[in-house]
């Protein structure tokens, strides 16, 4: 796994890894991706063996222009008003597969439908459209695990298997969203958010002037193939809604801790939720050290807007294992 910066001459480089087949981790504006050739089944299949990841839980293919998507998915009702308003950009359309498309099947876990999303990183928009390829892409970590929001992150993820990624593409830029893009389904009657991330709720029903749904809301509803309860796992144990600490715990707070509550890390100090969401994965990453502390604790968190998103991730986190 070699290290690349951002120079034209480095993304060159990279994209010719992706064009020989070969694994590259990439920034996006939400979380690095783990990106190979979406048109090729060996690519693909490197990313699965690569990240330990369930073979039943589809890929997001990611374009560098969002006038891409056509080739590849059936634009349904809401797909073109959602792709202006939001591409590029943290969404994600699950849209109906086109028959003929150049995808791997693989991308698709066997499902009828393709993920599809035009990230807004102007790094990861030059190395797709230098590589010319649409480019699969999950998060850069193992399954299962804390998403990285910086390289070091990616590295550390994979020190095990490092031979199987060919570089990491670092930039100066910290992911500016910090959460996975939100995941929308259009392939059902209504749309129906199957894992909520950088764009929220009320803003795609903005655009939509329809109600959208969450996953959660209806059991009836397919939820994301990926959205196992348990993810996200830092390797020390997670607690919720913390407003004192226990002995030997990182804390790690939200706004104001109170007099004499100390905070080992602060995901935003003003109480502000974007930039809570930009710091989560990287402080649970730094607080994740079992031979300091005995878990890490976490401030409450509101459950509106983006902390929706981040209340998602915690649980998961929080989850048994
Ligand atoms: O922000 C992001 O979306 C990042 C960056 C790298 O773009 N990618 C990412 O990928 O989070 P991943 O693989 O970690 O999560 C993709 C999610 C999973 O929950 C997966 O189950 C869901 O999208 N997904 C992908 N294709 C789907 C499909 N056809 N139907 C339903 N869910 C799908
Ligand atoms: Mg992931």
């Amino acid at each position: 796994m070699q290290l690349l910066d951002d120079s034209s001459f480095s993304i060159a480089a990279a994209a010719r890894c992706l064009q020989e087949g070969q694994l590259v981790a990439f920034p996006t504006e939400t979380v690095y991706g783990l990106g190979a050739d979406a048109t090729s089944d060996r690519a693909v299949a490197a990313i699965f063996s690569a990240k330990g990841r369930p073979q039943f839980n589809p890929l997001i293919v990611h374009l560098s222009e969002p006038d891409q998507a056509a080739g590849y998915v059936r634009l349904v009702e809401h797909s073109q008003a959602l792709m202006r308003q939001f591409w590029p950009g943290p969404l994600t359309l699950v849209l109906p597969r086109l028959e003929d498309s150049a995808i791997s099947l693989l991308c698709s876990s066997g499902l009828p439908s393709l993920a599809v999303r035009c990230p807004s990183h102007s790094l990861a928009r030059e190395l797709i459209d230098a590589a010319g390829l649409p480019i699969a892409a999950p998060s850069a970590n193992r399954s299962g695990m804390i998403s990285a929001t910086m390289a070091e992150h990616v590295l550390e993820s994979f020190s095990d298997s490092a031979e199987a990624i060919a570089a990491v593409v670092e930039s100066g830029r910290c992911c500016q969203v910090g959460l996975e893009s939100t995941v929308l389904d259009l392939t059902g009657e209504a749309p129906v958010i199957l894992r909520p991330g950088g764009i929220v709720r009320e803003e795609i029903e903005d655009v939509l002037g329809v109600r959208v749904f969450l996953s959660t809301e209806d059991p009836e509803k397919p939820k994301s193939p990926g959205q196992m309860t348990s993810h996200y796992a830092p390797r020390l144990p997670l607690r919720l809604n913390v407003e004192e600490p226990n002995e030997g715990e990182a804390f790690l707070g939200f706004g104001w801790p109170g007099a004499g509550v100390f905070c080992h890390a602060n995901l935003s100090r003003a109480g502000d939720l974007h930039e809570a969401a930009a710091n989560l994965f990287r402080l649970l990453w730094s607080l994740d050290h079992p031979e300091t502390y005995a878990g890490i604790a976490v401030a409450p968190i509101p459950e509106e807007g983006l902390g929706i998103a981040i209340n998602d991730r915690l649980r998961r986190a929080a989850a048994k294992r």
